[in-house]
């Protein structure tokens, strides 16, 4: 890996959310630094990413790792370009969420956990998103996919595999689609 350090426009942005808090308090930047580490170092977080980001905010590498490890959002290894992440919390189960779950491992040949073949997709399963009045529903990116169908899970994998990345999260496709 070729050596670890923000680009300069990142790291004016780091410093930024290490002023928001007082002097001594720079662990509490954690969260949304290691949100900028992960977009910038291919959507995951090594463990020399995870290092770099203890060294800027001056706390023990351990600390980042167990808020890392915690929180859902955060990709501890490599994944594909889209990752879903897949409500699995009781109220999106009572309307349906582990049938469409089975869904999308068959339509994806990947089990939780896993990236299709051609580094695409990866499928995480979650805990509750708010959403829970319009299960069974997924995050892919900052995007929400709600009361999903078979039919509609076809429609947005469709979509990303043939969107521009750069205008993915511009369109809702189930919305275009007349799905929504
Ligand atoms: Fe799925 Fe709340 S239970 S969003």
């Amino acid at each position: 890996m070729s050596e670890i350090k923000f680009k300069p426009e990142t790291m004016a942005q780091v410093e930024a959310i290490i002023k928001r808090y007082p002097e001594g308090r720079q662990k509490s930047a954690l969260l949304p630094i290691l949100h900028l580490a992960q977009e910038e170092f291919d959507n995951w977080l090594d463990v020399p990413v995870m290092d770099y980001v203890a060294s800027i905010l001056s706390i023990e590498p351990i600390e980042v790792y167990e808020v890392a490890s915690f929180y859902t959002m955060y990709n501890l290894k490599p994944v594909g370009k889209y990752v879903l992440e897949f409500c699995k919390t009781g109220p999106c189960c009572l309307v349906g969420a582990e049938k469409i779950q089975d869904y999308i491992q068959a339509k994806l040949g990947i089990k939780v956990g896993e990236t299709t073949a051609d580094g695409m997709f990866t499928l995480k399963t979650v805990e509750c998103m708010a959403a829970c009045g319009y299960g069974p529903m997924m995050q892919v990116g900052d995007h929400y996919y709600e009361r999903l169908t078979e039919e509609k899970v076809d429609r947005i994998f469709d979509y990303f595999r043939n969107t521009d990345p750069s205008k993915v999260y511009k369109t809702d496709p189930l919305t275009v689609a007349g799905l929504n």
